[in-house]
C-alpha cells in the first residue's frame, strides 16, 4: 500500500527504509513523495493513480504503447530467461520436453500445469483423437471461399464459426465445458488448417484418420491422394511435432495477449482463440520464416553471404531469422530445430538454401557486429527451411503456427478465467484530440477545395491459376 508524506517526513524515511521493498517517488510538482511497494520486480500502475496536485486531480497514469515495460499478468505456464536463451513451460526446459515428449503431452502440460499420468494421458490423445472431425456445415463454409482465399483468413473464420457450433461453451465457468473446448480446439484447428490448404489446391478435403497420431494425421489430411491410408515418413512426423512443441507458447505474445484481451470481455473460448488466429496473421508475429526464406533465396549461393552481411552491416539489408526482442542470446528453440534439419533432408529432397543459411549463421557468429548487438538465430531462421522441405507451401507456414499455438492460446485463457485479479481489458489513453467545438452546419464550413476520397487504387493483386 501506497503512503503519502510530507518531502522531510520522506527523507528521513527513506534513509530509514534503506532495503524496503518499496519505491519513493517525488512529484516534483508539489514536492510530495509516496512509497510505493515493490512486489516480484513491479510497482502496480494503480499506485499511481494516488499522486496528485490537487483533490480534482484524476492522478498519474503510466503511459506505455505496445506494453513494452508492463506486466499484464500473473502466470505460471511459460518462463523465457532472453538473456540466458532459456525457455521453459510449467518448469520444463524445452529441451527435455522436445526429445522425451510429445506435442500433445505438452498440450495436456501446458493446459493443466502437470505432465499427465498414463492414464490422464490416454484419455487426453483418446479425446483429442475423437474430436477431430468438423461438422459437415464447417465444411461446406469452407467452399464457399474463393479458389485463392488465404488459408490463414479461412482458418480464422472457421475458428470464429466453431462457436455457433458449440454455443454451451459461453459458460466458460464450467469444467466440462472448458474442458470439452480445450479438446475440440486443439483436435479441431489442424482438421480445419489442413481444409484450407486441400481448398487453395481444389483437391477434396481429407478427413482425419484416428489410426494416425497427432502430427501424422495432420499429414495425411494435407497429402493424402488415392491411397486407402497416408503412411507418413515417421522422421516428418517427428520433425513436425517437435516444431508443435516449439511453438506451443511463448508467454505474453501479441496473439496470446489479443486471446486474453477479447476473452476478458468472457466471450466464449472460440472467439477468444479467433482472436489469436488473427494477431499471428499479421506479418510481424507469424511471418518472419517466410521473409527468411526470400532472402536466401536473393543470396543464391554460400559464396555471395560475405557481400550479403556487408550489406547487412551497412543497414541496407536485415539479416531476416537472426534478433528477438526477448532472446538476446540463441535462441533455445532455433538450437532444437536445427538438431531435426538432417533428418528430414534424409527423407526429403535436399534444399540447398540450407547452406546458405548454415553459411550465414557460421560467419555471422564469428562477427563482432551481430555478437555486439546479441543478434543470433531465432525460431525463424530454420522453421521455413524445414516447412519447405516438407512441401508446405509459404502461404501455410502460420496456419501451421497456428496449430500448436492454439494449446498455449487455450492454457492461457483458462489461467486468465481463474485469475481474481483479472477484470475486462480496458486501456487508457492520452486523449490527443480537440475538444468542445460546437457543431458547424454543412453550409457553413469551409475547407481546401480539393475533395477528400479514397486514395488511388493499388494495382489488382497477383492471381494464381485456379
Ligand atoms: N539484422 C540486422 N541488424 C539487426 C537485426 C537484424 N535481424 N535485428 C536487430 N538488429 C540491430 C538493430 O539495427 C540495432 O542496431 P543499432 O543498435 O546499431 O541501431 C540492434 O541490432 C538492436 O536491435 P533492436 O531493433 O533494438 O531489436 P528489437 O528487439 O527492437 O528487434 C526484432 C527485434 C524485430 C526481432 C529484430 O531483431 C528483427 O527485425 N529481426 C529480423 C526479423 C525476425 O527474424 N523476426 C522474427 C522474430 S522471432 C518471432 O517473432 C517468432
Amino acid at each position: 500500500m501506497a503512503t503519502t508524506e510530507t518531502t522531510e517526513q520522506a527523507q528521513r524515511g527513506s534513509v530509514a527504509a534503506e532495503g524496503a521493498q518499496t519505491l519513493s517517488v517525488t512529484d516534483n510538482r508539489t514536492g510530495k513523495i509516496y512509497e510505493l511497494e515493490i512486489t516480484d520486480g513491479t510497482v502496480r500502475g494503480m499506485d499511481l493513480r494516488q499522486i496528485k496536485v490537487a483533490d480534482d486531480d484524476f492522478g498519474l497514469m503510466s503511459y506505455d504503447p505496445a506494453f513494452t515495460n508492463t506486466a499484464s499478468c500473473r502466470s505460471a505456464i511459460t518462463f523465457i530467461d532472453g538473456e540466458r536463451g532459456i525457455l521453459q513451460h510449467r518448469g520444463y526446459p524445452i529441451e527435455q520436453l522436445c526429445e522425451q515428449s510429445t506435442y500433445l503431452e505438452v498440450a495436456y502440460l501446458l493446459t493443466f500445469g502437470e505432465l499427465p499420468t498414463q492414464a490422464q494421458l490416454e484419455r487426453w490423445v483418446f479425446d483429442v483423437t475423437h474430436h477431430t472431425f468438423v461438422h459437415e456445415d464447417i465444411k461446406n463454409l469452407f467452399e464457399t471461399f474463393r479458389y485463392d482465399a488465404h488459408p490463414m483468413g479461412m482458418l480464422l473464420s472457421g475458428v470464429g464459426a466453431l462457436s455457433t457450433f458449440y454455443p454451451d461453451a459461453k459458460h466458460i465457468d464450467d469444467p466440462e465445458e472448458r474442458y470439452m473446448a480445450a479438446i475440440r480446439l486443439i483436435a479441431k484447428v489442424p482438421t480445419l488448417a489442413a481444409f484450407a490448404y486441400r481448398h487453395s489446391l481444389g483437391l477434396p478435403y481429407v478427413y482425419p484418420d484416428n489410426d494416425l497420431d497427432y502430427a501424422e494425421n495432420f499429414l495425411s489430411m494435407l497429402f493424402k491422394k488415392t491411397e486407402l491410408s497416408y503412411e507418413p515418413d515417421p522422421r516428418l512426423a517427428k520433425a513436425l511435432d517437435v516444431l508443435f512443441i516449439l511453438h506451443a507458447d511463448h508467454e505474453q505474445n501479441c496473439s496470446t495477449n489479443a486471446v486474453r484481451g477479447v476473452g476478458s470481455s468472457q466471450v466464449d473460448p472460440y472467439s477468444a482463440v479467433a482472436a489469436g488466429v488473427a494477431a499471428l496473421y499479421g506479418p510481424l508475429h507469424g511471418g518472419a520464416n517466410e521473409a527468411v526464406l526470400r532472402m536466401l533465396r536473393r543470396i543464391e549461393s554460400a559464396d555471395n553471404v560475405p557481400d550479403f552481411l556487408e550489406q547487412v552491416k551497412n543497414r541496407e539489408e536485415r539479416l531476416m531469422g537472426f534478433g528477438h526482442r526477448v532472446y538476446k542470446n540463441y535462441d533455445p528453440r532455433a538450437r532444437i530445430i536445427k538438431q531435426y534439419i538432417d533428418d528430414v533432408f534424409e527423407a526429403t529432397e535436399y534444399n540447398p538454401l540450407v547452406e546458405i543459411a548454415q553459411e550465414l549463421e557460421k560467419r555471422a557468429l564469428d562477427d563482432d557486429y551481430f555478437t555486439d548487438r546479441k543478434l543470433y538465430p531465432n525460431v525463424d531462421f530454420y522453421s521455413g527451411i524445414i516447412y519447405e522441405a516438407l512441401q508446405i507451401p509459404t502461404e501455410m507456414f502460420t496456419v501451421i503456427f497456428a496449430i500448436p499455438r492454439t494449446s498455449g492460446w487455450v492454457a492461457q485463457w483458462m489461467e486468465m478465467n481463474d485469475d481474481s485479479e483479472q477484470k475486462i481489458a480496458r486501456p487508457r489513453q492520452i486523449y490527443t484530440g480537440d475538444r468542445d467545438r460546437d457543431y458547424v452546419p454543412l453550409d457553413q464550413r469551409d475547407g481546401p477545395e480539393k475533395i477528400t476520397g479514397p486514395p488511388a487504387r493499388r494495382p489488382k493483386r497477383q492471381r494464381r491459376g485456379a
